[in-house]
């Protein structure tokens, strides 16, 4: 069974695949726009510090549970509190979290291969239009998209965690960097650009109220792709020999670093495009940006190098969050796979079937949510609008439920593993942490600040879009 489990090679395997799942639409279109629309520098600064102490202690404690146990998150926490009934329902929660996520994101990724082939065969012109988002998504040809998507990721997976996953990270990540930087490098050439440096880097602490801090703590957790299991599961594939502080340090550095530079490229693209943009009425979702906006920002570069040029550029940018959004959605489909592996006592190669058959099931109506068929279209209704199965998926799963999953790990830490237990897995590569100021605050926080922080963002959020 452990040969199907599977480890990562090194510490940088570890910290490249971390990273990759990390390192998705969120850095590359949440964060630069949450930062601009919300003052700045100011937002940032406020980012940096739920990242450093609210995230990074959860992030820790995730792995550490993960690498105690070599077990998914239902395994983990059934194992550390010797299989008692209600934290084995945390678990499983830690499992259907990511297993949901897994069906939207699936449908985005959709998008965006079709968005590339649009614009490799010339038609940036046609996607730059109001209404082509609109019918990009209602094409009942993206179903031949969602297979051939399917198929690329579970051969990914079926190559297991070094073969598959980390080898996919050290390929894609080091790209998204480079890709990153070289349009960054361009974008900053195009007149006006400084506009969006000033807008982006300039503190604004006027901007601060109850609600920005809220949506900065969220950002940051989703970032990290906490709370999605994600980091439990890599965690049981984590070398004993190393240290987990410091690794995750650097998959910290490297995902608000990647998202700090998207900022400086996505603010002066759309600066560039329009020096009298208002930030107040770019859209706050991600999807609504990249498909609808971003194909326009795009465009409008033509005059300063051709449509050809503007081809380029858009092509170079959406095959960037192609990449990232492709680790991503291979690191979240890994969290039920490691579940069926382990508590199903399946081989990898009939854990990958099975996880295949039950994403397509839900994938499925996600892909019919946006005009393909009507059933799924206006699935529900809360909050006083008409919601599709897709909206539903999304706010429930990926909107609310995080800082929930988060808020259990802390207390299962704090509380029934104990700060104690939690220090026996944290010393192991990483002597000097006994006695650190950093276990002082972890042992501190665990228990008390950081699970509140997470249960007030939690409750805020439902209020927000299930009550308002
Ligand atoms: N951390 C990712 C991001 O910033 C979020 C994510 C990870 C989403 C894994 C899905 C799967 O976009």
């Amino acid at each position: 069974m452990d040969q199907d489990r599977g480890q990562f090679s090194s510490k940088l395997g570890f910290i490249l695949a971390a990273a990759g799942s990390a390192v998705g639409l969120g850095n590359l279109v949440a964060f630069p726009v949450m930062a601009s629309k919300n003052g700045g520098a100011a937002f940032l600064i406020i980012y940096l510090f739920f990242i450093a102490f609210i995230c990074y202690p959860v992030m820790m404690a995730e792995i550490a549970m993960g690498r105690r146990t070599t077990r998914n998150p239902v395994g983990a926490f059934s194992a550390l509190s010797g299989g008692h009934r209600g934290w084995r329902l945390a678990g499983m929660l830690a499992i259907l979290t990511p297993f949901m996520i897994a069906v939207f994101y699936t449908v985005i990724t959709v998008w965006l291969v079709v968005y590339i082939r649009e614009i490799a065969t010339g038609n940036l012109e046609y996607l730059s239009a109001e209404t082509s988002f609109g019918e990009v998504v209602a094409r009942p040809s993206l179903f031949a998209y969602l297979v051939g998507l399917m198929a690329l990721i579970f051969f990914i997976l079926l190559g297991g965690v070094k073969g598959g996953i980390e080898r996919l990270a050290r390929v894609l990540m080091p790209t998204l960097a480079v890709m990153l930087v070289l349009l960054t490098i361009f974008v900053l050439t195009l007149e006006n650009a400084s506009l969006g440096i000033r807008y982006y880097l300039v503190p604004d602490f006027s901007q601060m109220n109850l609600s920005v801090v809220n949506g900065a703590l969220s950002q940051a957790f989703f970032s990290l792709s906490l709370g999605m299991g994600i980091l439990i599961t890599y965690g049981s594939y984590f070398s004993r020999n190393d240290n987990i502080a410091q690794s995750t340090r650097m998959v910290a550095v490297a995902d608000t670093s990647i998202a700090f530079f998207a900022g400086l490229m996505i603010l002066p693209a759309i600066f560039a495009f329009d020096p009298n943009t208002n930030t107040d009425d770019l859209s706050t979702s991600s999807v609504g940006l990249i498909f609808s906006f971003l194909p326009k920002i795009f465009l409008s570069m033509q005059a300063a190098v051709g449509y050809t040029g503007a081809t380029i550029a858009a092509l170079v940018f959406f095959t960037l969050v192609f990449f990232a959004a492709l680790t991503s959605l291979v690191s979240i489909i890994e969290i039920p796979i490691a579940c069926w592996i382990d508590e199903l006592k399946l081989n990898r190669r009939k854990a990958v079937v099975l996880q295949a058959f039950l994403l397509m099931l839900f994938a499925v109506p996600a892909t019919m949510s946006l005009g393909i068929s009507d059933f799924f279209t206006n699935f529900t209704s809360y909050g006083g609008v008409s919601k599709s199965f897709f909206d539903l998926v999304s706010d429930v799963f990926y909107e609310t439920i995080l800082p929930f999953v988060g808020f259990t790990v802390c207390l299962f830490c704090a509380y029934r593993w104990k700060v104690s237990g939690l220090k026996s897995e944290l010393v192991i590569g990483d002597p000097g942490y006994e006695g650190s100021r950093l276990e002082k605050y972890i042992n501190f926080s665990l228990g008390t600040v950081i699970p509140v922080v997470l249960l007030v963002v939690f409750i805020s959020t439902v209020n927000q879009i299930y009550l308002s």
